[in-house]
């Protein structure tokens, strides 16, 4: 039988079908390699779980829209290495869920900015940007200094985590909630920050 095109291109459910059988085809083709791939499903060497404390952080940082305006994703060009430090690399973001990676950059991107500065420095510059950085048009956040971590959420969320496939042990889920006990957003979210992009990346000074 001679193949008629015209019968697809004149049939707009048999032409849907097949276009969303292609798409499927080349989706799956692209897709299915990343879970198979010790690149992308495997820890980059150095990077381990957040620690009770940091991942505490991380949720101020989600929850405050930090990355409204900061990205954490040093894409591989000369000119972002040059500023930022090593890119970065799939097996970073393993225990990253979900990732911060962004788009928006208002401010620098801070995948590397662990031990770039201070923890005073970091305080003040939260507390109020333009202390430390006379042009920031970054918004201030001091209360994060007066609200406590919560010791229930963070177990909570570790042991989500842990469902989920990280590698947290019973022992670090039953001293979370010791870790964080008293501790304020502001230092948790310092402790998160502190932690960006070091273990895989000597500090840039
Ligand atoms: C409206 C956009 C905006 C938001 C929201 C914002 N920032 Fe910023 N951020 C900036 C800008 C602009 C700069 C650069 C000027 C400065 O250092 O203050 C900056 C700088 C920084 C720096 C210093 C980076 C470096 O390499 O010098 C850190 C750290 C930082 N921000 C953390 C945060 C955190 C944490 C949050 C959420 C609590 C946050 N930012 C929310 C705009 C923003």
């Amino acid at each position: 039988m001679k193949f008629n095109h015209e019968k697809i291109e004149t049939n707009s459910w048999l032409m849907l079908v097949l276009v969303l059988l292609v798409i499927s085809v080349g989706g799956a083709v692209e897709i299915v390699p990343l879970y198979f791939q010790k690149s992308t499903t495997q820890a980059a060497p150095g990077v381990e779980p957040y620690t009770a404390i940091r991942l505490a952080g991380r949720d101020v940082y989600v929850s405050e829209g930090c990355y409204n305006c900061h990205s954490q994703m040093i894409r591989p060009f000369r000119a972002e290495t040059l500023r930022y430090g090593d890119f970065s690399t799939a097996g970073e973001f393993v225990y990253d869920r979900p990732f911060q990676w962004g788009s928006k950059r208002t401010g620098p991107d801070l995948a590397r900015v662990g031990a770039r500065y201070s923890d005073e420095w970091h305080r003040l510059h939260l507390t109020n940007p333009r202390d430390v950085v006379p042009e920031s048009n970054m918004p201030a956040y001091p209360w994060l200094a007066q609200k406590k971590v919560d010791p229930v959420a963070i177990t909570a969320n570790l042991k989500a985590l842990q469902k989920l496939g990280v590698p947290y042990t019973d022992e670090q889920i039953a001293s979370a909630a010791k870790e964080v006990e008293g501790k304020t957003q502001m230092e948790a979210l310092i402790a998160y920050l502190q932690g960006m992009g070091v273990k895989t990346m000597p500090p840039a000074k």
